[in-house]
Order: C-alpha cells, then sequence, then structure tokens
C-alpha cells in the first residue's frame, strides 16, 4: 500500500513520475479533456486545520477525474478520542479510495497510514508540506526548465513548508539556501536526517537574506506564524522583520529570479504587495498547480494508467 505521509516516502523517480502526470493532466485539462480515471472513487478529506487551496484542489482534482469527495474535520471523524484512532483509519478507509489528513501531529498522519487499507495523503502537518513541495517543483519546472542544479533561496522559518522544500530539492538535485533569525533555522534532527537520506544534498543555512538571494533562481517565501502559532505571532513579527520579501530583498537577487509563495500570504509582513503581485511572481500559477500536483499523485497512488 502507497502513502503519502513525507515526501521520504517517494523515490526520486517517483516524484518525477508525479510531476509528469500532473502536467501531462494539466496539458489535457486546457485542451478541454477530463479522462476519467476513477469514476465512482471516493476521496475522505480529514482535516484539523482550515486550508483554501488544499482541500479545494484535492476535491477539484477527484470530480474532474469522475470521482467525488467526502470532508470531515478530524474530531467529526472520531480523532478526538471518540473512538481510537485504529478503529477510526480501518473504518473511513473501508468506505474510501484515498484518505486526505490535515493536522498538526506528523505521527497521527503516519499513525493512520499503518492502520488504513488505502492510501493516506499529507495535506500538511506542523512538520511536512509534501504536496506543496512537489506542487512547487511542477511550477518551478514549467516557469525555469530543468530543476538540476536551480537554487531556490527560501527565506523564512525552517517550518513545514521549508522542510518539505529542503526535501524535494536535494531529491532532484538543486540547491536550497533557508535564510532565517537565529532560532528559526533547520533543527538539527532534521538536517540528521536529510543527511542520512540525501548524504549529497546542497541544502544550507544562513541569517543574512541579502547574501542568499545573490544567485537565486527562485525567492520563496512563507507566512512568520503558522496554524497553530498565532499565540506567538508577534515575537515572530519582531524576530523576522528583517527577512521580508520586498523590493529592496528582490533588487539584490538576479533579474531573471521568480518569486514564489505557497500562500495564505500575510500581505505586508513576509512580503509585500509589489512583490506578491509583480512580474517575477508565479504565486497565482502554484496554487493553480495544487489541483493539477494532486491528480498526478493519485495515479501515482492508484497504480492508473491514463487512457489514450
Ligand atoms: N498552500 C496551502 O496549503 O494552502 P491552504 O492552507 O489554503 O490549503
Ligand atoms: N506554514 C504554513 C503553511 C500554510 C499552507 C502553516 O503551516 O500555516
Amino acid at each position: 500500500m502507497k502513502h503519502l505521509t513525507s515526501l521520504l516516502d517517494l523515490t526520486p523517480l517517483d516524484l518525477l513520475a508525479v510531476l509528469d502526470k500532473a502536467a501531462e493532466l494539466k496539458t489535457l485539462l486546457k485542451r478541454g479533456e477530463r479522462p476519467q480515471l476513477f469514476p465512482g472513487r471516493v476521496l475522505v478529506q480529514l482535516f484539523e486545520k482550515p486550508s483554501l487551496r488544499t482541500r479545494n484542489s484535492f476535491e477539484a482534482a477527484m470530480i474532474h477525474l469522475g470521482g467525488s469527495g467526502i470532508f470531515l474535520t478530524t474530531a467529526e471523524a472520531g480523532l478526538n478520542g471518540r473512538e481510537s484512532l485504529a478503529d477510526v483509519a480501518r473504518v473511513v478507509s473501508s468506505f474510501s479510495d484515498l484518505i486526505t489528513m490535515r493536522t498538526f501531529s506528523q505521527k497521527l498522519i503516519e499513525d493512520v497510514a499503518k492502520h488504513a487499507t488505502c492510501p493516506v495523503i499529507n495535506g500538511l502537518s506542523d512538520e511536512r508540506h509534501p504536496c506543496q513541495a512537489m506542487t512547487d517543483l511542477l511550477t518551478i519546472r514549467e516557469t525555469l526548465g530543468d530543476l538540476q542544479g536551480r537554487h531556490l533561496v527560501f527565506v523564512g522559518d525552517g517550518n513545514n513548508v521549508s522542510m518539505s522544500l529542503a526535501i524535494a530539492t536535494a531529491m532532484t538535485g538543486m540547491h536550497m539556501t533557508l535564510a532565517a533569525p537565529q532560532g528559526f533555522e533547520f533543527t538539527p534532527d532534521f538536517m540528521a536526517l536529510l543527511n542520512s537520506r540525501y548524504p549529497n544534498h546542497n541544502v544550507t543555512v544562513c541569517n543574512n537574506p541579502f547574501d542568499a538571494v545573490r544567485h537565486a533562481d527562485i525567492v520563496y517565501t512563507d507566512v512568520w506564524a503558522s496554524m497553530g502559532q498565532e499565540d506567538d505571532a508577534e515575537r515572530r513579527k519582531a524576530a523576522f522583520a528583517a527577512f521580508q520579501v520586498n523590493s529592496d530583498l528582490m533588487t539584490a537577487a538576479p533579474r531573471s529570479a521568480i518569486f514564489m509563495h505557497d500562500l495564505p500570504a500575510k500581505r505586508g509582513l513576509e512580503v509585500t504587495d509589489d512583490v506578491m503581485d509583480g512580474p517575477q511572481s508565479v504565486v497565482f500559477a502554484q496554487a493553480e498547480n495544487r489541483m493539477h500536483l494532486a491528480k498526478g499523485l493519485f495515479v501515482w497512488l492508484l497504480n492508473q494508467s491514463t487512457p489514450r
């Protein structure tokens, strides 16, 4: 049984296969074709946190491919202690073809995957956001071409999004620099995991965003306070003040660099309006690509081939 609890569930070749299938299905959709790969299939989504892009792009992807979606909060599903996790996982997966989860705890997703009888997809936890990172590779490939050797500079927190991007870049021969304030870099545990799984990775950490972006192909940022960190938002706002992606920082990067953000953005904090809405920004292409990526991922998880 395949799952996607983290990008480490995929080989680099699997990852490229997902991107290729997503790109193929995107091209078909742009021609008005919606191949009915999954008629009658059911995607169940169990979410503990809000979502615009993930929830709706997954559901739209399944509908386009002939299936449909059911949405439940994790509490409604009984993961709040109403019954055991193993029982919830067995019951939900008995009437689902795919399960997507968005949680605080990464372990909760991994534990549900252990007991589920259908594939489980991580739709974001506090530690990982693999579908976002895969979508970002798809968007980079569409915009800049080959991934190999490209340099992604993430200006911001060593969080779920940047950790998944670090794994994604390591898997595809890209370079990544995390420019974060002291105390917000990747943890030693995460770096040890990356070193053990991808010893030849080219992921580095620094504390100076202007130095970091000098040779960037991609300047990427995310919110300074993630979901669940709202009480820490003021402290973070002060700590990250010098890490805003604004026109001064973009001027320090090559003119050919693109700007990326997984969204939702806090405009005026981690990014200014002129950068978000400027000519280097691909943020809305990223958001749209969440749906195309979801299709590629469904095909990989369900071993489905596209009829010709
Ligand atoms: N980027 C992303 O995951 O957005 P949502 O939180 O709206 O799903
Ligand atoms: N780091 C952000 C990503 C949102 C898609 C969060 O976890 O809230």
